[in-house]
C-alpha cells in the first residue's frame, strides 16, 4: 500500500512533524513509527539538513513539504523532504492533538470569527487596503484607488461586474449611524418638497383668479392668449397636410393623412435642435436651419411634388401650382394676432435669441422657406398645447369634445376651450383680427408656465431659488420651473450637491461602498455631470421611480454609466430615490392645480355640455357614441371631462397621473366624484397632427397634393 494513502502511516508522520515544538534537529534524531500493519512502506525517513527556523516558521515549512519515500513498511529512520511538492491535506492531524492544543485551535477560530464581525463596519477603504484581490473600476478612465494604486494608461482589465453582483434584500438604513444620517437627511430634503392639500387648494384658487385676470387684460402672469381657433375637430376631417413643430428639444417635420374616421397616418422626421442655435445671435440662424429641415423632408418624402415644383419654377410656369399649407407648431409664448401671425413674447426652455422677441415668427420662417424656393406656405400658427387639444379631440372616443390640451414635457402649458364672451380682452378690442364667432367659443393658450411668478402660493425651496437665479430667465416661468422636464433633473442635482457639500452626510462617500455590488471605492469622477448645471436629466427621476430591483441596481448602474458616479451603495441609491420621488410628486401635485383650475373655472363640473363640435359628432366610423369612453368608474359618457396630455414626463414618469388624481380629490370642488369624471388620455404626437388640423380649420388647406 502507498503509505500516502495509509492513514495510520500518515498519522505517524504527522505526529512526528507536529513535534515542531521541539527544535527540528531533535526531531531528526527521533525515528518516526510507521504502522507495522502497512506492508508497502519500505522507504526510510530521512530529513535533509533543515533550515534553521523558529518553531512557528518551521511548522509551515514542514507542513508543506513532507513526503515519505515509497519502499516498504519497515521501520525507517529518516524523512525525505521535497520542497517542490504541493501540500497535501492533513486530515489525520486532529486525532493526534492534545486537548490543550484542540482548545487553543478552537479559541483561535472563535477569535477570528469575532474579528471578522467587528471589522465589517470599518471604513471600506480600510478593509480594501488589506484586501489582496485586485479590483478596477469599470470605466475607461484611469484612476487610482487605495486598493489599486496603479494608473492605467489603457483600459484596465474588465471587471466581471455581473458575477460580482450582490443581491440586496430587506430594509436599508439599519447598518450604521452613518447610514441613518443619510436616510434622515434624504427624508429631510424630501420633506422640503412637500406640497400638501392646503397648498394645493390655495394655489388652485389663485390659478382661477389669474385665469380671469388674464382673460380681461394684457400683461398678466397667466397670459391667456386667444388663439383664433374657434372649434375643435370632430374626427371627420380628411386630407393630406403638413406641419412642423419647434418644441424645446427637437424640431419635427411631418405630413399627415387624415382618414376622416378619427384616425390618421403620420410621416415624420425629427432632429435635435443644436444647443448653439437655441442661443444664436440672430433669429436667422435658427429659422434657416428649420427651413433646411423642411427642404430635406420634402426631398425625401414628397420627392415628386418637390421636383415638379422646381421644374415649374425654372420654366416660369407656376400658375395654379399647389403649395403645401403648413401648420407651424411653435411652443413658446406668442401674442397671436391672427391665425398665421404671432409676435414672440419671450423665450422659454433655455432658448435665448433676443432679436426674435417681438417679431412675427411665421414671417421669420416664411422668409427662410422662400429663400430656399420651397412649395410651402405657413398657414397656421399653433402652440403645442393647442395642437394637443385638437389632436385629442380628433381621436378621442366619446361624444364630448376635449376640454384641455396639456403638455408636461420639457416645458409645461395648457390650452382649453373658453366661452368667447369671457375673453373680453379680445372681444372688446376694435382692431382684433378676424375670427369665427359662430361657435361662441375660442381656444385659449394659458401659458401657465408663468402662473404665480410672484410666488404668492408656489413653493420656493432653496433649490428652486438657486435654479431660478442661474437660469436664462430669472423670475419668470416659475410654475414651469417646478414642474417640467427641463428643470426637475436640475432640482434633483442641486439637492444632491447640497448633501455632498455636507461632510457628515455619507452620500457617495466611501464608507458606504462596502455595501455596493462591485465592492469597489465609490467615486465621483471629475467630469461627472453632477457638477455641471443641467447635468442630471429628468429621465433619472423616472428611472428612480421605476426601479424596484433589490438594492436599486438600476439606479446604481445609471449613476455609474450615465453620470460618472461609480460603485454607489444601495443606501446612496435609496437616498437619491427618496429625493427624486419627492420632487416628482410635487410636480404632479402642481400640475393638478392647473387642471383643477380649468375644470372648475369653465363650469364643466356643473354641466354635461361638451365643446363647440359636440352636436356635429355624427357620421364618423366608428360612431363616437359607441366607443368605450367612460371616465373612471361608471361615469355616463356625457359627463366625461376629456383632457389630452403629451410630453415625456406624463408619458414616462411612473404614477404621474395617479399623483395628479390624488391631489384632484383633495380639492373640495372636485372631490372623489369630480375626479372620476375626468378622463386623461395621451395625445401622442398631438402637436404635429394638431397643427395640420388647424391649418385645415384655417380654411386655407385644400387637398393640395392629393
Ligand atoms: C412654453 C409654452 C409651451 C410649453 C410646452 C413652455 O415653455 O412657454 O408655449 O406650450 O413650454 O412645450
Amino acid at each position: 500500500m502507498d503509505p500516502l494513502r495509509c492513514t495510520r502511516c500518515l498519522a505517524a508522520i504527522d505526529a512526528q512533524l507536529l513535534s515542531d515544538l521541539r527544535p527540528l534537529q531533535e526531531v531528526a534524531a527521533q525515528p518516526a513509527q510507521p504502522d507495522p500493519a502497512c506492508q508497502s512502506w519500505t522507504g526510510r525517513f530521512q530529513r535533509p539538513s533543515p533550515p534553521k527556523l523558529s518553531p512557528r516558521k518551521a511548522r509551515s515549512w514542514r507542513g508543506s513539504t513532507v513526503h515519505p519515500t515509497k519502499a516498504n513498511c519497515a521501520p525507517a529512520t529518516s524523512v525525505a523532504v521535497e520542497s517542490s511538492r504541493p501540500p497535501r491535506r492533513r486530515d489525520t492531524l486532529w486525532p493526534q492533538l492534545s486537548t490543550q492544543q484542540l482548545l487553543s485551535v478552537a479559541v483561535a477560530v472563535v477569535v477570528l470569527v469575532l474579528a471578522a464581525h467587528l471589522l465589517a463596519p470599518l471604513p471600506h477603504g480600510l478593509v480594501q487596503f488589506f484586501a489582496t484581490k485586485p479590483h478596477w473600476r469599470v470605466t475607461s478612465a484611469t484612476g487610482i484607488t487605495l486598493r489599486s494604486p496603479f494608473v492605467f494608461t489603457s483600459a484596465p482589465p474588465t471587471c466581471p461586474k455581473p458575477e460580482q453582483q450582490v443581491e440586496f434584500a430587506g430594509t436599508f438604513y439599519t447598518h450604521t449611524k452613518r447610514d441613518m444620517a443619510l436616510a434622515q437627511e434624504a427624508q429631510r430634503v424630501a420633506a422640503e418638497f412637500e406640497f400638501g392639500p392646503d397648498h394645493v387648494r390655495k394655489a388652485t384658487k389663485e390659478f382661477i383668479r389669474e385665469m380671469d385676470e388674464g382673460l380681461q387684460s394684457e400683461g398678466t402672469e397667466l397670459s391667456q392668449i386667444p388663439t383664433y381657433v374657434t372649434a375643435v375637430p370632430n374626427g371627420t376631417e380628411k386630407g393630406l397636410y403638413m406641419a412642423v413643430d419647434l418644441g424645446g428639444t427637437n424640431f419635427r417635420v411631418c405630413s399627415i393623412q387624415l382618414h376622416g374616421n378619427t384616425t390618421f397616418s403620420l410621416t415624420q422626421s425629427k432632429v435635435a435642435i443644436p444647443r448653439e442655435l437655441m442661443v444664436a445671435k440672430t433669429s436667422k440662424e435658427l429659422f434657416s436651419f428649420l427651413a433646411k429641415q423642411i427642404e430635406a423632408f420634402l426631398k425625401t418624402h414628397h420627392e415628386d411634388h418637390y421636383f415638379s415644383h422646381l421644374e415649374r419654377v425654372n420654366t416660369g410656369d407656376t400658375k395654379g401650382h399647389e403649395v403645401f399649407n403648413l401648420g407651424f407648431t411653435f411652443s413658446f409664448p406668442v401674442n397671436q394676432i391672427g391665425i398665421n401671425k404671432g409676435l414672440l413674447m419671450r423665450w422659454t426652455k433655455g432658448f435665448d435669441i433676443q432679436d426674435a422677441v417681438g417679431k412675427d415668427v411665421c414671417a421669420l420662417l416664411q422668409a427662410e422657406i422662400d429663400e430656399l424656393g420651397l412649395p410651402v406656405k405657413v398657414a397656421a400658427l399653433v402652440n403645442d398645447t393647442v395642437g394637443t387639444l385638437m389632436a385629442r379631440s380628433y381621436t378621442s372616443p366619446g361624444k364630448t369634445g376635449t376640454l384641455l390640451g396639456a403638455i408636461f414635457g420639457t416645458g409645461t402649458n395648457g390650452a382649453y376651450v373658453e366661452k368667447l364672451d369671457k375673453v373680453s380682452k379680445l372681444t372688446s378690442k376694435s382692431d382684433a383680427g378676424t375670427y369665427d364667432k359662430s361657435t361662441g367659443e375660442m381656444i385659449v393658450n394659458t401659458e401657465w408656465g408663468s402662473f404665480d411668478n410672484s410666488l404668492r402660493t408656489l413653493p420656493d425651496t432653496s433649490y428652486d431659488k438657486e435654479l431660478d437665479e442661474k437660469s436664462v430667465n430669472p423670475g419668470i416661468q416659475m410654475f414651469e420651473k417646478r414642474i417640467s422636464g427641463m428643470f426637475l433633473g436640475e432640482l434633483l442635482r442641486l439637492a444632491l450637491v447640497g448633501l455632498l457639500k455636507e461632510p457628515k452626510i455619507p452620500l457617495f462617500k466611501d464608507e458606504d461602498s462596502s455595501k455596493n455590488d462591485v465592492h469597489s471605492t465609490t467615486q465621483i469622477h471629475d467630469n461627472s455631470p453632477i457638477h455641471q448645471q443641467w447635468g442630471l436629466d429628468t429621465s433619472l427621476l423616472s428611472i428612480c421611480a421605476g426601479d424596484h430591483s433589490p438594492g436599486h441596481r438600476v439606479i446604481r448602474q445609471t449613476l455609474d454609466k450615465d453620470y460618472g458616479i461609480s460603485a454607489v451603495s444601495a443606501e446612496d441609491a435609496e437616498a437619491v430615490k427618496v429625493i427624486a420621488a419627492a420632487i416628482a410628486q410635487r410636480a404632479a401635485r402642481l400640475a393638478a392645480v392647473a387642471i383643477a383650475g380649468i375644470v372648475i373655472n369653465t363650469g364643466r363640473l356643473e354641466t354635461s355640455s361638451g365643446t363647440a363640435t359636440t352636436e356635429q359628432k355624427t357620421g364618423i366610423e366608428p360612431s363616437r357614441g359607441q366607443v368605450d369612453s367612460s371616465g373612471r368608474g361608471d361615469v355616463p359618457e356625457e359627463d366625461v371631462i376629456d383632457i389630452g396630455v403629451d410630453g415625456s414626463l406624463v408619458e414616462f414618469y411612473p404614477g404621474f397621473e395617479d399623483e395628479i388624481r390624488q391631489a384632484l380629490r383633495e380639492i373640495p370642488e372636485i372631490g372623489d366624484a369630480g375626479e372620476k369624471r375626468i378622463r386623461i388620455g395621451i395625445a401622442k404626437d398631438g402637436s404635429g397632427v394638431g397643427a395640420a388640423l388647424i391649418a385645415l380649420v384655417a380654411g386655407r388647406v385644400e387637398q393640395a397634393i392629393a
